[in-house]
């Protein structure tokens, strides 16, 4: 940058701007914006920001809205739900496929089931989160929850938005009952971790917090907000002969590794990349990964793996538990990747405050060459990856001052 002419203050900041904007909208719609033209639209409007649905729904790319008006909205607030009963009402108004006005009217065999954000929410069970439409007489298109004992509650009746096939916003006239959604959703100490992770897939990791006690630090942390990152069953049992050589209190410190103290939604944590401290910091720079929005994808980079949230495993503010695809393994404990470039690797691999651990991690690390190769996949991940936060800002800042000069 030193070498590139000086240009005003003015233009700088504008390729900035332009830099930043493109890397961090991806997406093409703005639901909010949608439905602030549409003034009849406003309470629904109001609760989709306020229960972070539109947030979910601008992350989305094929998407369907059945939008209630301020009348439809009146009535369904008149019930005096919670804010998080009412999320989940709402979410089973999000259709997670794309139906235009004239696809409502060409339903293969007249009829279709399909799956709204409430099914993606964990907090349905069977087929509770999907919704029917079907083509009814007089060209009526009817709209029911599907555990409503096939009573359609709804019609279409006009449509607000299209841009095929991203996102279309669909008024319908009335809301959609379901039992389940309408279900009071358990006071957050009534929630009980280990139950919900062993039914979804985190038996073994669950069993880990029980074993070791790492539990109660989980659990004392839930009324605040707790956001959970867990592998699954078959990760942790292939990750097991590496655990068994842990200490006790290393054991702790990895699994309170998985835990992070605030609620933090995948849109949140996809906007908020940096530095996230977990259930095991103690003091700056400890026990900490950095979380990466990677396209689709958001991404936990421990500097010995990066890791991948593959599912929304329950979603129940202040709880939140997402499923990834590898055992976090911080720097703290295992061997940290050698430093392509320049430094000597112990000076590299050396985080601050952390000297005291070093040597015993090191030692480890030597006595488990049975994991090399996920360790060298790992390594190559984070060294392609290196690039990233303000280096990639100005990369893409001097790619747009070359297509200026040009
Ligand atoms: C639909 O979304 C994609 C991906 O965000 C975007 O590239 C495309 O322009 C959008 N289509 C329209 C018509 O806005
Ligand atoms: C969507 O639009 C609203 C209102 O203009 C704005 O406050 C919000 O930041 C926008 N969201 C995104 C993700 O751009
Ligand atoms: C949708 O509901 C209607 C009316 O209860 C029913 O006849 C139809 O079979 C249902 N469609 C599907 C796909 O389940
Ligand atoms: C969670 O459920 C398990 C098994 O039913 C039980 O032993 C434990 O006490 C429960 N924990 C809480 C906090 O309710
Ligand atoms: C565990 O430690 C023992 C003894 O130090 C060593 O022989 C073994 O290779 C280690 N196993 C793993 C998987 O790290």
């Amino acid at each position: 940058m030193a070498h590139a002419p000086p240009i005003t203050t003015t233009f700088f900041l504008s390729f900035l701007l332009v830099a930043i904007f493109s890397t961090t909208t991806s997406h093409a719609h703005n639901i909010t914006q949608i439905l602030a033209k549409h003034p009849e639209f406003s309470t629904f409007n109001h609760y989709l920001t306020t229960t972070h649905l539109a947030a979910e729904i601008n992350r989305r790319l094929t998407i369907t809205i059945l939008a209630l008006d301020n009348s439809a909205m009146s009535s369904l607030l008149s019930k005096q739900y919670s804010i998080p009963t009412l999320k989940n009402i709402l979410s089973l108004h999000v259709l997670t496929d794309y139906f235009g006005s004239k696809k409502l009217h060409q339903i293969t065999d007249g009829s279709s089931l399909t799956a709204s954000m409430f099914q993606a929410t964990g907090s349905a069970t069977g087929t509770s989160g999907y919704v029917n439409i079907t083509d009814l007489k007089g060209g009526k298109v009817g709209f029911g929850s599907e555990d409503n004992n096939g009573k359609l509650d709804a019609v279409y009746v006009k449509s607000l938005k299209e841009i095929p096939y991203n996102i279309s916003v669909l008024q319908i006239s009335q809301v959609l009952n379901s039992e389940e959604a309408a279900a009071p959703i358990a006071a957050p100490s009534d929630l009980n971790l280990t139950v919900i992770m062993a039914k979804q897939g985190c038996k073994a990791f669950a069993d880990l917090l029980i074993d070791t006690g790492a539990k109660t630090t989980f659990e004392q942390n839930l009324d605040g907000g707790l956001t959970v990152f867990c592998p699954t069953d078959a990760l942790v049992s292939s990750f097991m002969p590496r655990y068994k050589n842990l200490t006790a209190a290393r054991k702790v410190s990895l699994l309170l590794y998985h835990g992070v103290p605030v609620y933090q939604s995948l849109q949140t944590l996809k906007s908020s990349n940096g530095v996230m401290n977990t259930l095991a910091t103690d003091g700056a720079n400890k026990y900490d990964f950095t979380v990466q929005d990677d396209g689709e994808d958001v991404t936990l980079k421990t500097k010995v793996v990066t890791a991948k949230i593959t599912a929304t495993l329950k979603d129940e503010e202040p709880l939140i538990i997402f499923k990834v695809n590898k055992v976090l393994l911080p720097r703290e404990l295992f061997k940290a990747e050698p430093e392509p470039v320049a430094h000597s690797p112990k000076a590299a691999k050396a985080p601050k405050g952390a000297k005291s651990n070093k040597a015993d991690a090191a030692d480890e690390e030597a006595d488990a060459p049975v994991d090399d190769s996920a360790d060298q996949t790992a390594d190559n991940e984070n060294g392609v990856n290196k690039i990233n936060g303000g280096k990639l800002i100005w990369m893409v800042l001097s790619l747009c001052m070359g297509i200026f000069f040009v």
